[in-house]
């Protein structure tokens, strides 16, 4: 059910939940003071209680109230990245954040979303949590229709068109002085080298150790059909999930994701891809893996290994 700008608001300030679009993924947004709001938010996607949600916030300054203590170069990464799709983790007032939204960390994640109406919403209304609008698990949703085929189409939504990066934030970490990125995303590694120095590592998840971002742990990204990541597709006989520059000649079908030389193309193009295997009922898919692990690229590599390695 598509929303007014005021009837999102309304809905939120009166302890509801809303679908917000934001430059990477819809959002579900709740207010950070409405505690059964934030409940609806993890019982309504299935959401695991360990995975922490991101506070969106409509400035740097409305960190004040939250934050302990800022790494180094937290200011100059901000004056660039934001709004846009940059999280950072950093060290909190446990008494000023809800013990859910931080599943119980000492830290909490941050971002200020770049999207016109996601920016309007939090100036009217203030700081709100927001996973990405999408049962736990499953392709994340780029359209209000895709919001509306995981929750029904009674769902409110505020309608802001398609999320033009179509992938989630960048989540940077700091530990002491040195920043990691422990989630990647639309902002590749690289970009924050003239900031910082240096280009922050990636941390893996590694068996038996806390992890810094607890989403890692969980299945991600996963349509039902089954995915298999393919060297050579121009082999495969079935549906294929590829480029438009290249051939596909024994397919019985063709998904094109975009150009193999558009990275931002086929991350905005991505999920709802992934959507379409289940919306037409494919079983399997091959997925057409030739192309540069650079930038964005390895973004999109993660996205698609982790989508198929969920069976
Ligand atoms: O682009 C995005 O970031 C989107 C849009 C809606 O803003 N949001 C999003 O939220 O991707 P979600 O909940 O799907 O993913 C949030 C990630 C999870 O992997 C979670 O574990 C991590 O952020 N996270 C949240 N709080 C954290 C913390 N204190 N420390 C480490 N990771 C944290
Ligand atoms: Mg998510």
């Amino acid at each position: 059910m598509k929303l007014s700008l005021s009837q999102a608001r309304h809905l939120l300030e009166s302890g509801g939940i809303v679908a917000v679009p934001t430059e990477t993924v819809y959002g579900l947004a709740a207010s950070i003071e409405c505690p059964q709001a934030i409940e609806a938010i993890f019982s309504c996607k299935g959401r695991p209680a360990q995975n922490p949600l991101i506070i969106h916030v409509a400035s740097p300054d409305q960190l004040v109230p939250y934050v302990l203590s800022f790494p180094e170069k937290l200011d100059l990464l901000l004056s660039i990245f934001w709004p846009g799709p940059l999280t950072v983790v950093l060290p909190i007032d446990v008494t000023a954040v809800p013990e859910r939204v931080r599943s119980g960390r000492p830290t909490a994640a941050f971002r200020m979303p770049q999207h016109p109406l996601a920016l309007q919403l939090l100036n009217q209304v203030g700081p709100l949590v927001m996973p990405s609008a999408n049962l736990s698990g499953r392709p994340s949703a780029t359209s209000a229709d895709h919001v509306e085929s995981d929750f029904g189409i009674d769902f409110p939504v505020l309608d802001g068109g398609p999320s033009v990066c179509g992938v989630e934030s960048t989540i940077l970490y700091a530990d002491g002085d040195k920043w990691h990125v422990v989630r990647q995303g639309a902002l590749a590694p690289e970009v924050f080298e003239p900031i910082l120095g240096y280009v922050p590592g990636i941390v893996t998840v590694k068996k038996d150790e806390a992890p810094l971002c607890p989403g890692q742990l969980f299945r991600h990204y996963a349509p039902e059909g089954r995915l298999l990541l393919s060297n050579t597709p121009e082999q495969y006989s079935g549906v294929v999930i590829g480029f438009s520059e290249n051939r596909y000649p024994l397919a019985e079908k063709v998904l094109c994701l975009g150009s193999v030389s558009n990275p931002e193309q086929v991350a905005a193009n991505l999920y709802a891809v992934l959507r379409q295997i289940d919306q037409e009922g494919i079983l399997e898919a091959a997925v057409d893996m030739n192309f540069s692990r650079s930038g964005l690229w390895q973004t999109i590599a993660e996205r698609l290994h982790r989508a198929a390695s969920s069976h």
